[in-house]
């Protein structure tokens, strides 16, 4: 990955299509779960045209050919909970790469991320390709402290893979991780305020909260 940081709103008439089935209240936990999958696939697929490869050889029965190998290692860092839907999709692109979870809830008042489980060691991810998944990026708290858990880890330019981005999110990250790519599905309005009428720091018109259609809850 070299060059500008990138925002990519990524579009494709079926991502259209899945993300209006995402949106809808009407959609159950299975079916949810399963455009997530869909979505990232499309989501990754797209980031993953930037990975960098090197020459490799490769001997068919017939021949040896020329071929690519990927140059860096690849990780996946799910957010807990709702990255959690997004990593069966990432594995089944790259089944070698490692998943390292962090777990982080956002206070239902205060909005701050709150982190309850990190096992990333000092430069631990200095090699790799890092990719976050986590589906909703609203204050971008979490993204935020979680893009700072990374840097520790030796990780210096993040890939971070949201389905739903509010425009303060959005800005927020960007300034404070200039060094980070990102990519989503769509851009929404704004965040709720106490005046809509519903919990503040939701993104609207969002798709509500992904943890909770994601497992039920
Ligand atoms: C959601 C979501 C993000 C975070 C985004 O997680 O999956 O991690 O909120 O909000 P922010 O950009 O304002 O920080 P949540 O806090 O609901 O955690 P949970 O899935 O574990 O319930
Ligand atoms: N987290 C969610 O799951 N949904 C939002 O709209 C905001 C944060």
């Amino acid at each position: 990955m070299q060059g500008q940081s990138r925002l990519e709103i990524v579009d494709h008439p079926l991502l259209r299509v899945w993300m209006t089935r995402l949106r809808d209240q009407q959609t159950d936990s299975e079916t949810f779960r399963s455009l997530v999958d869909r979505i990232a696939t499309m989501l990754l697929l797209r980031a993953m045209a930037q990975l960098e490869t090197v020459a490799e050889t490769v001997q068919t029965p017939l021949a040896q050919t020329p071929g690519e190998a990927l140059a860096r290692p690849i990780a996946f860092v799910p957010i807990l909970r709702a990255g959690l839907g997004m990593v069966a999709s990432a594995q089944r692109l790259v089944p070698q790469a490692s998943v390292w979870h962090l777990g982080l809830y956002r206070d239902d008042r205060s909005l701050e991320p709150v982190a309850y489980y990190n096992k990333l060691k000092k430069d631990a991810l200095a090699e790799h390709t890092v990719f976050v998944l986590d589906p909703m990026l609203a204050t971008a708290g979490t993204a935020v402290a979680v893009l700072d858990m990374l840097r520790v880890a030796g990780v210096v330019r993040p890939q971070v893979i949201a389905i739903i981005g509010a425009p303060e999110g959005i800005g927020r990250l960007l300034a404070e991780h200039p060094n980070a790519d990102l990519y989503l599905a769509a851009r929404d309005d704004r965040l709720t305020t106490t005046d809509d009428g519903w919990p503040s720091g939701y993104i609207l018109p969002g798709l509500g909260d992904a943890g909770d259609r994601l497992f039920g809850t």
